[in-house]
């Protein structure tokens, strides 16, 4: 089982240090991109990207909650970004994928909680990572949304009949105490922001996020 703390809930201004405190458990970084439009929030982009490259080497998979990926795909990449996600509610995405791996990086599929998995099933073999949002994007902090977990289980029935070389990260919500229902429900990797750094001691809190896989 693999943990990505979402640095949406850290301390912006001292992202660095938020980041060496959860470094020794994380498996990825979550960096949630949004542009104001595509959400009604506004947080980060590549000029952080780039920033954080200098203090970590971990995977950075940044989230795009943005209306245009297109035009800052290579912005990404050039500031150091591993992955990029985008958004099924955007429409096809197969050019965006072509130019996201053309550039280097691993290519993700999200889709919101109310866009059932048959949405997204056309494109598994085009991608090495398929984002469940457990809450609507927008804002860290939100409930989780267990109706998804449904979405989860036909996502691991598929990929596991294809043989398929995609993992599956689930978004939102995930705490200590809920994480083993998306574990059980076929997730590779939690995605876990107030969970996390939120917590007293944000190293326990992933640690214990990652235990809830243990042994499966
Ligand atoms: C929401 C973001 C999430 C968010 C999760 O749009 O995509 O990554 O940071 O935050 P928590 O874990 O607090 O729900
Ligand atoms: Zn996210």
């Amino acid at each position: 089982m693999k943990v990505a703390p979402s640095i949406l809930a850290a301390d912006f201004a001292i992202l660095a240090a938020d980041v060496e405190r959860v470094a020794s458990v994380a498996d990825l970084l979550h960096v949630d991109c949004m542009d104001g439009h595509y959400v009604p929030n506004l947080t980060i982009g590549p000029p952080v990207v780039k920033s954080l490259r200098k203090h970590t080497d971990l995977f950075l998979d940044c989230h795009l909650m943005v209306d245009n990926p297109g035009v800052l795909l290579a912005a990404f990449a050039d500031a150091g970004a591993d992955g990029c996600t985008i958004h099924i509610e955007l429409g096809d995405p197969r050019l965006l994928f072509d130019e996201i791996r053309a550039l280097g990086m691993r290519v993700g599929l999200s889709f919101e909680p109310e866009t059932p998995f048959q949405a997204v099933e056309p494109y598994l073999a085009d991608i090495d990572l398929l984002l469940v949002m457990s809450v609507h994007t927008g804002f860290g902090g939100q409930p989780f949304i267990p109706e998804v977990l449904e979405k989860v289980r036909a996502a691991r029935a598929a990929i596991d009949e294809r043989a398929l070389p995609v993992e599956i990260e689930i978004d939102g919500g995930i705490k200590v105490d809920n994480a083993h229902l998306a574990v059980d429900a076929g997730v590779d990797i939690l995605v876990s922001g107030t969970g996390i750094f939120g917590a007293d001691d944000p190293a326990a809190a992933a640690r214990a996020i990652k235990a809830s896989g243990a042994g499966r």
